[in-house]
C-alpha cells in the first residue's frame, strides 16, 4: 500500500503523506463533508449543476446537525431539516459563454456566512471543466472552506496538487490517532486488491503518457463534436472546447422529445432506443429542457464511433417522424429496473 500510495501521489502531484485511498468519490466526499464540521444555522454552498448525491449528503449533514443522528436523505427527504444546516445553490443557467460566467456566479451568490463550498472539477450531467483555481482563490479570499469533487478529474485533466490545501477527514478506524494515512488503512477486513492493482493501472498510464493520451482524446472530442454539430444542427453545452475534458454535450436534433420543454423521461426514452434498439452505449442528458448525448473519448474510441452514433440518432428521429413504434424495453429492463432508472433520472434532473 506505501508504494502504491507513492505512485498514486506522484501522479497527481501530491505529498503522499496527504493522500488516502478510499473505496470511492462518495466515501471520500462523505468523510470531507462530515470533516468540515457544519453546525446549526451553517450555510454550505453549491451549484445545481453538482452530482446529485452531493446533494443528498448536504441533507443528511444538515439532519446530523439538527441533533437528528448522522441522518440520510430518506430520513430528511426533500429539502433540509428543520434547525440544520443551509444548503444554497448557485443557479447556472445555459447557455454560458466562458469559465469566469461561473467565478461571477458564485461570487455573486455565495452567502458571506458560507462555512462550506463543494464543486466539481469537472461536473457529470453536464461534462464542464469548472473553473477550480479561481473558485479555490475566491473562497480562500472569503475565508470559505472548499472541498473538490475530483471524481472526472483523474486521466481527463492534468492534476498537481502540490501547491492545492487538503482535509484531514476523521474516521475512526484501528489506525486512529496514528496519522492521517493511517486512519484509513488500518481497516482490517478490507478486501485492498482495487487499491494495489492502482500500480498496473499507472504503469500503463506511464507508458502511454497522460499527456499523450490527453493530446489524442481531446483530438478526437474535437473531430467529434465537429461531425455531430454538423450533423445534428445542434449546439455544444459548453461555451468551448476549452471547457472540456475528454467528455462533451452535443444537443441532440429536434424531433425526439414527446414534451416541450423536453423532461428527463424523453431523455432516458432516447438513451433506451439507443442502448436496446441500436446498441450504442451513450447517455442521454435533459439539461433545462433540451436533450444532449454526452459523448466521452478515451484511447479506444475512434471517429467510426461518433459516426456510428450520429447514424443511430437519426435513424431514431426518422422512425418517430414516421410513427414507426419502438420498443426501447425489450430484451431488456425488467419493469422493476426501468421504474428505478426512471426515478435516477428523475432525481438528476431535479438537480438541473
Ligand atoms: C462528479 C461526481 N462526483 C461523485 C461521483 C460518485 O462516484 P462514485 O459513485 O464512484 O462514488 C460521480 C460519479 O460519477 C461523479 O460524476
Amino acid at each position: 500500500m506505501v508504494r502504491v500510495m507513492r505512485e498514486m501521489a506522484d501522479f497527481i502531484g501530491a505529498d503522499p503523506w496527504d493522500l488516502v485511498f478510499v473505496p470511492n468519490a462518495t466515501t471520500g466526499l462523505n468523510v470531507a463533508i462530515q470533516a468540515a464540521g457544519l453546525r446549526p444555522g451553517d450555510t454550505m454552498y453549491m451549484l445545481n449543476i453538482g452530482y446529485g448525491s452531493v446533494k443528498k449528503m448536504a441533507q443528511a449533514a444538515s439532519a446530523s446537525a439538527a441533533g437528528k443522528g448522522a441522518g440520510t436523505a430518506a430520513a430528511v427527504g426533500e429539502g433540509e431539516a428543520p434547525g440544520g444546516i443551509n444548503v444554497v445553490y448557485g443557479e447556472v443557467k445555459f447557455p454560458i459563454s466562458t469559465p469566469q460566467d461561473i467565478v461571477d456566479l458564485v461570487a455573486s451568490s455565495m452567502p458571506s456566512d458560507t462555512r462550506l463550498a463543494v464543486f466539481d472539477s469537472v461536473t457529470s450531467n453536464t461534462a464542464l471543466v469548472l473553473p477550480v483555481r479561481q473558485l479555490i482563490q475566491l473562497c480562500k479570499s472569503r475565508g470559505v472552506q472548499v472541498l473538490i469533487d475530483g471524481a472526472h478529474a483523474v486521466g481527463q485533466l492534468h492534476i498537481d496538487l502540490r501547491n492545492g490545501g487538503c482535509v484531514r477527514p476523521l474516521v475512526v478506524s484501528h489506525g486512529s490517532g496514528s496519522g492521517f494515512t493511517s486512519d484509513f488503512i488500518w481497516d482490517g477486513c478490507r478486501d485492498y486488491t482495487p487499491y494495489l492493482a492502482t500500480s498496473s493501472a499507472l504503469a500503463l498510464w506511464r507508458a502511454l503518457d497522460p499527456a499523450r493520451v490527453r493530446r489524442y482524446c481531446r483530438g478526437l472530442l474535437r473531430e467529434a463534436v465537429a461531425l455531430l454539430t454538423s450533423r445534428w444542427g445542434g449546439r455544444l453545452l459548453a461555451p468551448s472546447l476549452e471547457m472540456c475534458g475528454c467528455m462533451a454535450l452535443v444537443e441532440l436534433p429536434e424531433g425526439l422529445a414527446e414534451s416541450d420543454p423536453a423532461t428527463s423521461t424523453d431523455a432516458k426514452y432516447v438513451q433506451d432506443l439507443l442502448h436496446h434498439v441500436h446498441s450504442v452505449e451513450c447517455p442521454v442528458k435533459c439539461i433545462q429542457g433540451r436533450l444532449y448525448v454526452r459523448i466521452s473519448v478515451h484511447i479506444y474510441n475512434i471517429l467510426d464511433d461518433y459516426e456510428r452514433l450520429a447514424e443511430a440518432v437519426e435513424r431514431i428521429a426518422a422512425s418517430l417522424a414516421a410513427g414507426t413504434v419502438m420498443e426501447p424495453q425489450a430484451g431488456g429492463l425488467t419493469v422493476d429496473e426501468t421504474k428505478a432508472a426512471q426515478e435516477a433520472a428523475a432525481e438528476d434532473g431535479r438537480m438541473q
